[in-house]
């Protein structure tokens, strides 16, 4: 049985960062009229009630969207409308799509990946979510379940991808954010993005890793790359410095195959804003490696 529950992170500076790349993924792509598939491999709840017990009990939130919302700029650039421009695009967007789940102003919901992918696409993009945790799994039946051309899978999404593609309309975005808490996920995550690829070169890929302090998530980005992709990009937000005992949370990193034209830019703009705003102690950092030939 599984013992991660993402409601203890869910909105915490990991998210952020993943969610800001994977809405203006999304966005780019969804300027195609053409039918677009989104696939979550790992999709957890769905979205999450942050006065809740186990988001209470770290509270991890308030040093990632809680933080953001807390901020004067953000809630004045949110109610008017002339208040925005001093905002990197991706950020505005992505405070506007947590803005539309909590629409009073007050900070009650975390969207997760597949209530924010649900809130940008249109009702024809089909949607394909994993998730092995049976109390997540029915969290995430109950919110979207219900949605034309979605398919709620309680089944293992490292397994179950390479079955989904390529979709019928041959554009999809992969979303594949495991929680990592086998070590063989590192392994397992590999092997699934290989054989993905091998099937649909053409789709764009997400995947989320942490950075932590063990040999396997310090080497992931060099074994992402050593795949070879055509083009590929990796934003890395760092938001807290080292612990002493090893353990923690640093920062994370989104990989990117064959990004969208323009998702380079736009996170060049907002990374640089996310990694002061989320930063502490001094440990706020952004850094963007890029391959777009
Ligand atoms: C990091 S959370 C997902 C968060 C979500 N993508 C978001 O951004 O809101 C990872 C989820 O994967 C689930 N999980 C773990 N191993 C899995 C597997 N092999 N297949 C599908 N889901 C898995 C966990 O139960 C957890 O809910």
């Amino acid at each position: 049985m599984l013992a991660y529950r993402h409601a203890f992170h869910a909105g915490n500076p990991a998210d952020v960062l993943k969610h800001v790349v994977l809405l203006q993924a999304l966005r780019l792509l969804l300027a195609k009229p053409k039918a677009l598939s989104f696939v979550d491999t790992h999709a957890g709840a769905g979205s999450y009630a942050l006065a809740e017990r186990m988001s209470q009990r770290l509270a991890e939130y308030m040093e990632g969207v809680g933080r953001l919302w807390q901020r004067d700029d953000v809630r004045t650039a949110l109610q008017q409308a002339d208040g925005t421009q001093r905002f990197p695009q991706a950020v505005l967007d992505y405070l506007r799509a947590v803005l539309a789940f909590n629409p009073d102003g007050t900070l009650r919901v975390a969207p997760g990946s597949p209530a924010l992918a649900a809130h940008v696409l249109r009702d024809t993009d089909p949607m394909q979510l994993f998730e092995l945790h049976p109390a997540d799994c029915r969290s995430l039946q109950g919110l979207l379940g219900r949605r034309r051309h979605t398919t709620v899978h309680p089944a293992d999404g490292f397994a179950g991808l390479k079955a989904v593609l390529p979709p019928p309309s041959r554009r999809a975005l992969v979303l594949i954010d495991p929680s990592y808490e086998l070590d063989a996920d590192y392994a397992r995550l590999l092997a699934a993005l290989r054989e993905a690829v091998e099937r649909f070169a053409t789709g764009v890929y997400l995947v989320w890793y942490p950075h932590v302090q063990s040999l396997e998530s310090r080497g992931l980005g060099r074994r992402l790359r050593a795949l070879a992709p055509a083009a590929w990009l990796e934003a890395q937000l760092w938001t807290a410095p080292a612990r002493a005992d090893g353990f923690g949370l640093m920062g994370s990193s989104m990989f990117v195959l064959n990004p969208p034209f323009g998702l380079e830019q736009a996170l060049r703009e907002a990374g640089p804003w996310l990694a002061d705003a989320l930063g502490r102690d001094g440990a706020g950092r952004f850094v963007l490696d890029a391959h777009l030939p």
